[in-house]
């Protein structure tokens, strides 16, 4: 199998992991840096150009490892790739759905998927209107775009929320207001789907005195058994989203399992470290399955004519 994994450099731990396992399993595997992909359209086929070469029929398969920041270019890529046939573990409409937290929240309460209270608004005159929907302070600020748990804060006072959010809807950056779970007491868990099933799932836990887990700010994550309902939560909202990998956050409230988000390039460095299992090895079999399959269909048809 030939598979292109669409990434900005082979150093990176979740890049280096997936290029060892596809070669521990026989396969040829090239790392193609999206970033410097051009995109031909027009008189003839669509091209993909990398170094020089035309590169959309040279592989049956991608793993997409786009980051937040050029998600756009990234997903159009893939696009690409997609129109000419070839299986990717991230759809690029997953891929632009997953990236805004709006989006993603949208699609999952209209699939009845359990979130946080959220309020979303582009209107600087309606701060209390919107504080008020969620019942008052404390709230939580996001950015819509943000990763890493950069670009969530928390409000304890109505006067603090309004101070972060004139301050944010004149940058003209794109927030959304959410309640507090506070009874999740500064854990998130995050479920590695891969194909129709979760691979590994961890617990994640803030620093203390820290309400956000993110690794990146300084958490640290153990494995967790989930319950069926975590379980069935992953695997819908992966597949509501054209995610066939990915990575879903839920927080634990009282009235059950909340979705925060879903992530369509998870890193594997924490998560094979804290739950020991192989999750590079689970994508690649993913694909192996995949092309297998759309190898039998093709024999299948071709002896029928
Ligand atoms: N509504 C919330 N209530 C309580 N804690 C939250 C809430 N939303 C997020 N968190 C905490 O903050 C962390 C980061 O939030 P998240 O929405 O996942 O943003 P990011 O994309 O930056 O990781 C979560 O992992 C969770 O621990
Ligand atoms: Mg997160």
């Amino acid at each position: 199998m030939k598979i292109h994994i669409l990434s900005v450099g082979e150093n990176i731990y979740s890049t280096q992991r997936l290029v060892d396992e596809a070669e521990n399993r026989g396969h040829h595997v090239r790392v193609i840096n999206h970033t410097k992909c051009s995109v031909k359209l027009g008189k003839g086929r669509p091209q993909i150009i990398f170094e020089g070469r035309n590169i959309i029929n040279d592989p049956d398969v991608i793993i997409p490892r786009i980051g937040a920041s050029v998600s756009r270019h990234g997903a159009a890529i893939v696009k690409e790739f997609e129109m000419n046939g070839v299986f990717s573990t991230a759809r690029s409409l997953g891929i632009l759905r997953a990236q805004n937290k709006v989006r993603t929240l949208q699609i999952m309460n209209r699939k009845n998927i359990p979130i946080p209270q959220t309020v979303f608004s582009i209107n600087p005159r309606n701060i209390d209107e919107q504080i008020e929907l969620l019942g008052g302070p404390p709230v939580i600020i996001k950015l819509q775009e943000g990763t890493q748990g950069l670009g969530v804060i928390l409000a304890e006072s109505k006067k603090s929320a309004k101070s972060i959010m004139d301050t944010f809807y004149n940058m003209n950056t794109s927030i959304m207001l959410q309640e507090f779970v506070e009874e999740s007491n500064g854990e998130d868990i995050r479920a590695i789907v891969v194909g129709r099933k979760v691979v590994a799932a961890m617990k994640r836990k803030g620093e203390k005195g820290e309400f956000r887990s993110n690794i990146h700010r300084g958490g640290t994550g153990e494995s967790v058994q989930l319950s069926e309902k975590e379980k069935k939560i992953a695997l819908r909202a992966t597949q509501y989203l054209s995610l066939p990998v990915a990575g879903v956050d839920m927080i634990r409230s009282q009235r059950g399992p909340l979705l925060i988000e879903v992530n369509a390039s998870p890193g594997f460095q924490g998560i094979e470290a804290f739950t020991k299992v192989n999750v590079a090895a689970h994508v690649i079999k993913l694909l192996e399955t995949n092309v297998r399959q759309k190898f039998q269909k093709r024999t299948r048809r071709n002896s029928r004519k």
